[in-house]
């Protein structure tokens, strides 16, 4: 018989070959102890003594052929067979798309404020939510006994007297300037914490950006300068701002800064609580007992600070009536953003 057309016929029967079964019963018929090799090895013997070298070895190559030939057909009838019909796939069926998540509401306000600030030249760095008692009070002009101390006071750690969680963002100030010498003019986001009940406009934790620029001869009306620049950024071109007299222990002057209601333009509504104007930040120039802490020699450096809650301005930006919604994870509130 002719090698090559035995070759041809392989061929031709594999490609009928749609089971693993029909596979096997092939092999058998080609490779099997009464199969066709077997019977054109057993021929060799009969034939022409220079014959059976050449004959052999063509017998050896359609049985190698033949093996990978097999064995490749096996492969793709497993593969078929696991993920087509054993499994019940169904290929035809739409996927199920990966959702993007994206960025959380306030901490796109973090960013978009930190960009505008820092294209002032602030630089934007970040501090422990756990701090030292003297880092977030007495660093800052707050001593023990002072009345104000109260309004923040705030969670204290077990076992660790002196350590606590921050109440605002302003110990960065102090963190800053007892390791480094102006001009400094830094942003820095976080979280804060107070014991207050929650509510519509309260939690016991939120976040603040504090702000502040330290060199010489820095003066009140670069503080009003660059909050306009931030304000009419954030709010739109046509805002209105106004400083009211206000305290703080850590700035002298101190002040809390308003802008014109964005909902009613300053004509009276229920969200400004018809006085037209809404509170943004608190904000002074740094208190010369705060450079005297931080070891500054009296007298040399000026420089402003504020701090804003960032939630505050959220709500504002967006009309937000209640905080809770911010971290209450319903997805309904937050992809609208
Ligand atoms: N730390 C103040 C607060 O939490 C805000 C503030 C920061 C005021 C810097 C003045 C200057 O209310």
């Amino acid at each position: 018989m002719d090698i090559n057309s035995i070759q041809t016929q392989i061929e031709t029967d594999l490609t009928k070959i749609t089971s693993l079964a029909a596979l096997e019963e092939m092999r058998v018929k080609y490779l099997g102890r009464k199969g066709l090799i077997a019977e054109l090895t057993s021929s060799i013997p009969g034939l022409e003594l220079q014959q059976r070298g050449i004959f052999g070895k063509q017998v050896n190559a359609l049985k190698n052929t033949l093996l990978g030939l097999l064995a490749e057909k096996e492969k793709t009838l497993i593969s078929k067979d696991s993920v087509l019909k054993q499994s019940n796939l169904d290929i035809g069926m739409p996927g199920i798309a990966q959702e993007l998540g994206h960025i959380h509401p306030i901490t796109q306000i973090i960013d978009e404020i930190c960009t505008i600030f820092n294209r002032m030249g602030f630089s934007v760095v970040g501090g422990p939510e756990v701090e030292t008692e003297y880092n977030n009070f007495t660093g800052l002009n707050i001593p023990l006994e002072h009345p104000s101390r109260d309004a923040f006071d705030t969670f204290y750690l077990k076992d660790y007297a002196k350590l606590l969680l921050r109440s605002h963002t302003s110990p960065v100030q102090v963190r800053v300037m007892k390791t480094q010498r102006p001009p400094l003019a830094m942003v820095v986001p976080g979280r804060v914490y107070r014991p207050d009940a929650v509510d519509a406009s309260h939690l016991f934790m939120f976040h603040q950006i504090e702000g502040f620029l330290v060199d010489e001869n820095i003066r009140f009306s670069d503080l009003k300068g660059i909050l306009e620049i931030f304000s009419k950024s954030v709010f739109g071109q046509n805002i209105k701002m106004r400083f009211r007299p206000h305290f703080f222990p850590f700035t002298e002057p101190s002040v809390e800064v308003d802008i014109s209601c964005i909902i009613c333009k300053g004509q009276g509504c229920s969200v400004c609580g018809r006085k037209g104007w809404l509170e943004i930040l608190g904000a002074g120039m740094i208190h010369p007992n705060v450079f005297k802490q931080v070891g500054y020699a009296p007298g040399v450096y000026t420089g402003f600070a504020f701090g804003m809650g960032v939630e505050r301005i959220a709500m504002l930006k967006y009309g937000i009536n209640d905080i809770r919604l911010f971290f209450e994870n319903d997805l309904r509130f937050l992809r609208q953003f």
